[in-house]
């Protein structure tokens, strides 16, 4: 794991961001996973102001978000469909076909996961996958005990992931219970993994994530064998980390390394 720890959020889109444009520009079809949540949303902010500004075209990429929640409709303001309308698709240049959201309204929701899984591998798979991560580790929603070779697939939510994203519905609105969800072996297939996250609520799960064992009960902990996955922390969410010190030393020093090698 490359461990990032920066001063604040503005700092950790900026770098998400930089990752997600370096990628688009090595590969102008790349397929990029992508996430919802308040954490990435000052990222997608960044990709908008470089599309606007000429700097990065999202003409020819292709999207899979991670999740979304089952029996809401892609135009209720709640569904993750919605949230990337509105913070990152109606916004860029991308063609709207190209993104893919998990169908929260299929009628046969299993079916719908196998051909999600279908679509992933048409497009030749994700070449890099932005995260966040909730306070008990879960990653889409593959909440604690979701198996570590998981694919796409009806999740159902903990008490404590419903309690925390309470604040996005108003008092007496449906809030779901289920999802569909990519699983933690899709992910782990993406050929790179971006996970954000910032602020003291998560730093036990990513203390979990990073100096943790690899285990189902915190499934972010998986990411110890995935071959290319950065974290980018601010000071907050790193605060429970004990190699804190070495993994900021450590990123100095590939710095320096990429410096000297002109990359
Ligand atoms: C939801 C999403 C996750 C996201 C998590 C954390 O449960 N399914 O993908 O990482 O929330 O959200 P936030 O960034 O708002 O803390």
């Amino acid at each position: 794991m490359q461990i990032v720890i920066l001063a604040d959020a503005e700092l950790i889109a900026k770098y998400g961001a930089d990752l997600i444009q370096k990628q688009i520009s090595a590969k102008p079809c790349s397929v990029l996973g992508l996430a919802t949540g308040s954490t990435p949303v000052a990222l997608y902010g960044e990709l908008i102001e470089a599309n606007r500004s000429g700097a990065l075209s999202f003409h020819s990429v292709s999207t899979f978000n991670l999740d979304e929640y089952l029996g809401l409709e892609g135009s209720h303001p709640q569904s993750y469909r919605h949230f990337m309308n509105e913070h990152l698709f109606n916004h860029i240049d991308i063609d709207i076909h190209n993104t893919a959201v998990p169908p929260g309204n299929a009628v046969n929701p299993i079916d719908a996961c196998r051909d999600y899984e279908a679509s992933i591998e048409a497009k030749g798979g994700i070449d890099i996958q932005l995260l966040g991560i909730g306070r008990n580790g879960h990653i889409g929603f593959n909440e604690p005990s979701s198996g570590l070779s998981s694919r796409t697939r009806v999740k159902t939510l903990t008490q404590a992931t419903i309690a925390d994203n309470a604040r996005f519905f108003s008092e007496g609105e449906f809030q779901p219970h289920l999802s569909m969800t990519m699983g933690i072996g899709t992910i782990m297939d993406s050929r790179k993994v971006v996970l954000l996250a910032t602020g003291a609520s998560k730093a036990d799960a990513i203390k979990a994530t990073v100096e943790g064992p690899l285990t189902a009960s915190c499934p972010a902990s998986a990411l110890q064998m995935h071959r290319d996955a950065v974290l980018v922390l601010d000071e907050a969410a790193a605060a429970k980390l004990s190699g804190r010190e070495f993994y900021k030393h450590t990123e100095r020093e590939n710095q320096k390394l990429l410096a000297q090698l002109g990359i």
